[in-house]
Parts: C-alpha cells; structure tokens; sequence
C-alpha cells in the first residue's frame, strides 16, 4: 500500500491565514479519531509544536495556534481511513480553505511515506517531534513516576536500545533532527520539559 501523495502544492494561497477555530478543531478530531491513545499522540504533538512556537520561534498566539492545529490534526485520519493516510484530512483542511501552510505540514510529517519534503520550519518540526515523541512516552509509561524526574540520559539510553518501542524508527528520528537543524539533546530535553504536561 502507497500512502504517497504525489503532489507538492497544497492549499491556496489565498487562504494563507485561514485557520480552524479551536471548537471546529476540536470537533473534527474528537469525529475523527476514537482511539485514545492516538488522541493522546496528537495532543501531545500539538503541545510541542505549540511551545515550540513560542519559545523558539517567538510566535504570537495566532502563529502558536497554526503549529499548534497542524500537530493537532497530523494523524486524524489515521483511525479510521489508514490506507488514506494523509490523503484525506488534506483534502478535508482544502475544502475548508485552511492555510496552506499547516496543510503543507500535515503533508510533510512523514516524507519517507507521503513522499513530501518538510521546507519550513513548522514542517520540519512536526516531522522531528512526531517520532520522539512516542518513543519519549513509551518510556514514561515504563517508569513509575512518569515524566516526572526524566533524565536525558534516561531517553539517550532507550534511543540507543533499538529492542525499546522497537516500532520508532531510530533513522527517521536522526533524519528528521538533520532537516530541523536541532541537535537530538535539545529536543529531547525540550520533550521531557513539555510532554507531562498534557493528559
Ligand atoms: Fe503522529
């Protein structure tokens, strides 16, 4: 099965600062997704790129927001259309003339499967923080107290062990680091930092 998208223009132009409301954000993912565990990956991601945005791109809160929404809805439809895969909440987000570039996030969060290049830094980072961020919370669920009192070198450990959430691709990670021009510390500490916070 190809989840490749075969296109590298998405949304348009004319939509640039077109955004969902939180309610109608809300909305679609709670339709859309009924898995927990993956509402809890999306959420956490949206958290990330949310921060992110505010402390290290220095977004105000509509910038925050547009990051924020593009984790939000990276993997909607990934519950109950997998073998559609991107394709689909694409093409929902263009019918509601979102921003072009949160849909050109969404469509570059996996280039090794969509067969999309993440460009901007918002692209690159949802890429980046998709990956980590799992294999950070596989290992908050193996330890007692959670996120809380996380090391780095806890997380460096488990990263290093390719037998631990065996299914995170290791190599992705490192290429998707690469592309953000981060180096792996900082967004790990980063996760460690931020990703309790959400439940
Ligand atoms: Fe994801």
């Amino acid at each position: 099965m190809s989840l490749l998208l075969n296109r590298s223009v998405f949304g348009d132009p004319a939509n640039a600062g077109n955004v969902l409301t939180r309610e109608a954000a809300n909305q679609l993912f709670h339709d859309w997704v009924k898995n927990e565990r993956l509402k809890l990956h999306m959420k956490q991601v949206a958290h990330l790129m949310k921060c992110w945005a505010a402390e290290k791109e220095g977004l105000d809160e509509a910038g925050q927001w547009r990051w924020e929404l593009a984790g939000l809805l990276h993997d909607a439809d990934w519950d109950q259309w997998p073998d559609q895969h991107c394709k689909k909440i694409i093409e929902e987000l263009e019918n509601r003339n979102i921003d072009p570039e949160i849909i050109r996030a969404i469509a570059s969060h996996g280039p090794n499967h969509f067969g999309v290049e993440p460009e901007t830094n918002m692209d690159k980072m949802l890429f980046a923080f998709d990956e980590l961020s799992g294999l950070t919370h596989a290992y908050s669920l193996m330890r007692p107290e959670g996120y809380s009192g996380m090391e780095l070198k806890g997380i460096k450990k488990r990263f290093k062990e390719k037998a631990f959430a065996a299914a995170v691709n290791r190599d992705e990670i490192m290429d998707a680091m690469q592309r953000a021009g981060v180096e792996l510390e900082t967004i790990m500490q980063f996760i460690i930092e931020k990703q309790g916070e959400v439940n």
